[in-house]
């Protein structure tokens, strides 16, 4: 039986549009289940919208449409923008939607059963744009400001549902303690679990300030705080709280998830309150929060307010201009995966292309089929004549593919991307410079080394088929036409990757075609050149 391998996106706020951010979690997300499940796993990718809460209330009421039509004018705009990047997710959970809300009711309402919510009042420091309350210690290290948005926090206070957080302080001490990959990568767990040592407070789980929400069970003047609301998606979409459904059913053995990828900003809600109410409503936990960094532009950081975000009429002008695959390449491997933010700028996207995809990937390529097709006659040669491989250079290419796709798949299950599609770009820069050592052109020339040359084509092209598998889940499009020209039919959504990738799949005798996967493009796309665009009506409204 295969794994279960789960993997969720942030819900996204409707009262934004798509932008660069939300394309970015959403691509890494799918390049992971793709090679996930060509690796062999049941996968679930789940994503979704964010629809709920005084946010979305007020936006709507500022363009004069009710919030569910600017929901679901929202929502279909966020779906269109993942068509479009061809962004394959299993299921789109919208917070709005009936299963959604009636689930919600009943898992809140076992929460109010059991001794982890109460009545009471509180009052603390409020930041209106994220509808977060923080610690006095918190507000006072944010200096009284909005992490976020940089707006002064608001004294506020409240008669509300609370959710015992307190009571949690110690099982999830344990939990950072037990499971040190719980938050990753390292520098967020760290300071996530700075913060949690400093103490936890109740926090607010019902509002009574607006209605845009899921009413609290039992008590419709309060309505169910957004946040509570949005994180339990992860298991409203599999249907966990109505065992005797068909969700359930069908999914709930996907739980708990592998993945929940995230941004930073949103760290404390996913790390700390998630696996809190989790505990309360005794469901497993995930196994990892993964919170990414940001993209900034140019060295500054993207706002609505310098109107410089990277919305999704910039990502299609790179899309058209490089191909698709591109576009996700630059997103898998140069991303803000790590602790610190990354840098989108022209020049690099650019500079990455020509260096990783026109003068390796797709040169390697373009070089080993034009030798095939002529020094071969454009089939695949043996590199076993008479049954014995020839070793050229005592490169022991079985060993060194093999090496390569186990480091890209162990990579790739860690969510190390990055680090996984390197694993086959290196494989084929191996490739290249076996060709400058064994120098085939040179040999070509001698009709007694006609084994050899056929031995060394064949181990480049096969050790580019190889690297090829390890390069589909992000670059699905131009892995197709390599394959395609390599004579291949692969089907990955049936075929398993560590079936393929084995030594010697490559049949001799094949015919195969010259292919130019990359075409050269002379200068950067200079779409994003001014860093600093006046703020456009758009962008204005959105905020
Ligand atoms: N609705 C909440 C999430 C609820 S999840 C239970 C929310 N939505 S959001 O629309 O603001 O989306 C936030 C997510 O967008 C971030 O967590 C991150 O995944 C992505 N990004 C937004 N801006 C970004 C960058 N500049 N760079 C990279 N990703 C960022 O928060």
């Amino acid at each position: 039986m295969s794994r279960h391998t789960y993997i969720t996106t942030p819900i996204y706020y409707v009262n934004d549009k798509p932008h660069i951010g939300h394309a970015y979690t959403t691509t890494i997300c799918d390049v992971f289940a793709r090679f996930m499940r060509f690796d062999g796993d049941d996968v679930f990718f789940l994503t979704g919208t964010d629809e709920h809460g005084i946010k979305i209330e007020k936006s709507a009421q500022a363009r004069g449409i009710s919030p569910q039509a600017l929901a679901d004018k929202n929502a279909k705009e966020f779906k269109a923008m993942m068509a479009q990047l061809q962004l394959g997710f299993d299921d789109f959970i919208r917070t709005t939607e009936a299963r959604h809300v009636r689930q919600v009711e009943c898992l809140v309402g076992r929460l109010r059963a059991s001794d982890a919510v109460y009545l009471g009042e509180f009052e603390g420091w409020y930041d209106e744009g994220q509808e977060e309350y923080h610690t006095e210690t918190r507000a006072r290290d944010l200096q009284y400001k909005s992490p976020v948005s940089g707006a002064p926090l608001v004294r506020a206070r409240e008669k509300n549902y609370y959710f015992r957080l307190s009571a949690f302080q110690k099982p999830l001490e344990e939990l950072f303690e037990r499971c040190p990959d719980f938050v990753r990568p390292p520098a967020r767990r760290n300071e996530v679990l700075g913060q949690l040592r400093k103490g936890l407070q109740d926090v607010p789980m019902s509002r009574t300030n607006f209605t845009w929400g899921v009413p609290m069970p039992g008590d419709p003047e309060h309505v169910i705080y957004v946040w509570i609301d949005a994180l339990m998606n992860y298991i409203t979409a599999l249907g966990l709280a109505e065992p005797d459904g068909d969700a359930y059913r069908r999914r709930h053995a996907y739980w708990p998830p592998a993945y929940h990828v995230i941004g930073k900003e949103i760290l404390w809600f996913h790390a700390v309150i998630w696996p809190a109410l989790l505990m309360a409503l005794e469901l497993a936990l995930p196994e990892c929060i993964y919170a990414h960094s940001f993209w900034i532009r140019d060295g500054q950081k993207m706002s609505k307010i310098l109107g410089n975000f990277i919305d999704l009429k910039t990502i299609e002008s790179y899309v058209d201009r490089y191909g698709l695959d591109t576009w996700r390449y630059y997103m898998a491997t140069k991303g803000p995966l790590g602790a610190t933010d990354a840098d989108f700028s022209s020049a690099h996207f650019h500079e990455i292309y020509t260096t990783d995809l026109v003068n390796t990937l797709g040169n390697c390529a373009s070089r080993v089929t034009a030798m095939i097709g002529k020094y071969v006659n454009g089939v695949v040669p043996t590199e076993s004549p008479g049954g014995t491989r020839i070793a050229v250079g005592n490169h022991d290419w079985p060993a060194i593919c093999q090496q390569a796709v186990a480091d890209a798949q162990r990579a790739m299950r860690r969510f190390e991307l990055a680090s996984s599609i390197g694993s086959a770009i290196g494989l084929i820069r191996r490739v290249d410079g076996f060709i400058n050592l064994t120098e085939p052109y040179k040999i070509a020339k001698d009709k007694t080394r006609g084994d050899e040359l056929g031995a060394i084509l064949y181990q480049c092209l096969e050790a580019i088929r190889i690297g090829s598998l390890l390069l589909w889940a992000v670059m699905p499009q131009r892995m197709n036409q390599l394959w395609e020209a390599m004579g291949l039919s692969i089907d990955p959504t049936t075929d398993r990757l560590t079936t393929l990738s084995a030594w010697g799949g490559l049949e001799v005798g094949r015919r195969v075609q010259r292919i130019a996967l990359f075409p050269r493009i002379d200068a950067p796309l200079e779409a994003d050149a001014s860093s600093c665009r006046q703020p456009t009506a758009e962008s204005r409204e959105a905020t």
